[in-house]
């Protein structure tokens, strides 16, 4: 097995999870525990995460130095890179200008003797993002590839076996991200096998649950999308009539999908669903709201209100939520990450509910999440579905929400969706929709001066949510989309195109 310290990344658990892919066992820790975890666990390995600290940063998190001299072979990611050069004598610099994105590895010799990039090679793109970098290696180390930037991108202390890389070779933008890990783990002496969801899994998974719930009484907030969906699933497969599930109707959905989901689960999940009309309290929460965080917390907590009342009619004891990772991960969820956005299914949760959390897919990344619905037999519109935010449209309106906002909201994105889909373009995609930019600017309407509202488009291809691309959509298909926004949404001056990368955009605008 190998330990995995997490010093705050947002993409620990996207590590471990390249590791568990290639069927070797992992164990997530926290820098403070990590000799004892060493002890009890005896790991063949030892992988440094990223994180969002500087090494100089006052409780920046750091490691016991006695790790390096186990023998134990080490992989420094990102900030693990920089850590291990400055607990070993190396020397770290704030980065003269920041990076995200992509980069272009280059050796620095032959690497005909260099197990970490075996099979890897010269020119692969690779996925930056930090602001530190490091500038000076410690005595007995190598440097073996730079970046345009980056003067130690991959280095080696070939007699201790440890080993720093910049990037991240768990994300899928880089290239061959998958085979360094592998490579890795053969330094370490271990044999990688390639592993992937089955029905066993499933089946574990749903007995889990029957297990840890008994025969109380669940309640399942349907949101339509995939991981709600999968989630309330599983739960029904475990409990069967002990679930209820309901659809909050918030009135930040997108246009026709109320209907279009009540006929869906009456049909192909055959489970009671009730259907709850809570639009009048969705608003007035919101009220007066323009901060992006304020308005998440303001979301989560009227959903919660409603769940807590539903939960008082049915008795029930546990909350089935459709969290999945990067909720998890980017509301903070592990010991020294930062929050990035409080995702409203974690959050927005008060301290003294009285409801039991029921997270079957806490641990899954979105295209897991598929791979289960598919195993479940879920039909194929379900499974591919967009992901949609939990606060629904209220983070795609940029300032305070109200119905006029969401009207020309809707209509726009109903266009994007449309024209999506008649081009065929909607498989590519992880999400294409619109957002409300908040911003008014001038335009001409005949001879006279108009002043409207500026909507953006937001298409994105990805495989998971920790990284992504804007898609290179086609002229055509843009200008359709536009010509068609201006003219048949009153009110809509502008139409513009996101052209940011995910780090360092997110993909919803808030
Ligand atoms: P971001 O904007 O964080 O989005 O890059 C990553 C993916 O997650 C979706 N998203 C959410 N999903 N509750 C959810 O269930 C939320 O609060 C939430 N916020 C963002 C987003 O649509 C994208 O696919």
């Amino acid at each position: 097995m190998v330990i995995l310290i997490d010093f705050g990344s947002q993409t620990a658990h996207l590590i471990a999870r390249r590791i568990k892919e290639l069927g070797v066992e992992v164990k997530i820790t926290i820098p403070e525990l990590v000799m004892e975890e060493i002890k009890k666990a005896k790991p063949r390995g030892i992988i440094f995460s990223g994180g969002p600290a500087s090494v100089y940063a006052k409780g920046a998190p750091t490691i016991d130095p006695e790790v390096f001299k186990l023998g134990i072979p080490i992989l420094g990611i990102c900030y693990g890179e920089q850590l291990i050069c400055h607990l070993l004598g190396g020397e770290v610099n704030a980065g003269f200008k920041k990076e995200y994105g992509p980069a272009t590895l280059n050796f620095q010799f032959s690497i005909f003797n260099f197990q970490l990039l075996k099979g890897i090679p010269d020119g692969i793109t690779v996925w930056m993002s930090h602001g530190d970098e490091v500038v000076r290696v410690p005595v007995g180390f190598e440097t073996m590839a730079v970046t345009e930037t980056i003067p130690h991108a991959v280095i080696e202390n070939k007699n201790k076996k440890i080993f720093g890389i910049q990037f991240h070779p768990e994300v899928v933008h880089t290239q061959f991200g998958g085979q360094l890990l592998e490579n890795f783990l053969k330094i370490c002496e271990i044999t990688p096998k390639k592993k992937s969801l089955d029905k066993e899994s499933v089946e574990n998974l749903i007995k889990d649950i029957k297990d840890s719930m008994g025969e109380e009484r669940a309640i399942c907030a349907l949101s339509g999308g995939v991981d709600s969906s999968v989630a309330a699933l599983l739960v029904h497969q475990a409990i069967g009539k002990n679930l209820t599930s309901f659809y909050i109707d918030s009135g930040l959905m997108r246009e026709g999908e109320t209907d279009a989901l009540r006929k869906v689960f009456s049909s192909h999940y055959k489970m009671d669903i009730q259907i709850i009309d809570a639009k009048n309290e969705f608003l007035k929460a919101l009220k007066g709201i323009s901060d992006p965080e304020q308005k998440r917390k303001a979301v989560g907590k009227t959903f919660i209100q409603s769940f807590e009342k539903l939960a008082k009619r049915t008795g029930a004891k546990f909350l089935v939520q459709g969290t999945i990772y990067p909720d998890v991960i980017e509301s903070a969820g592990s010991k020294h990450s930062v929050i990035i956005k409080s995702h409203h299914n974690v959050g927005g949760l008060p301290k003294d509910m009285n409801l039991m959390l029921i997270e079957p897919l806490r641990n899954f990344y979105k295209d897991e999440v598929r791979q289960v619905g598919k195993i479940l037999g879920l039909p194929e519109e379900i499974i591919n579905r967009q992901p949609f935010p939990g606060p629904g449209l209220a983070v795609r309106i940029i300032g305070e929400v109200d119905e006029r906002k969401l009207n020309i909201l809707r209509q726009s994105d109903k266009i994007v969706q449309e024209e999506i889909e008649k081009h065929g373009l909607a498989g590519k995609l992880w999400q294409a929709f619109a957002v409300f930019a908040g911003i008014k600017t001038t335009g001409v309407r005949g001879d006279e001066r108009a002043y409207g509202e500026t909507i953006a488009i937001r298409a994105i291809e990805a495989q998971d949510a920790m990284s992504a691309n804007f898609a290179k959509l086609p002229y055509e298909v843009l200008e359709k989309i536009s010509l068609r926004i201006v003219t048949e949404v009153s009110g809509v001056n502008r139409v513009v195109y996101d052209i940011t990368n995910k780090p360092p955009a997110t993909m919803e605008w808030e």
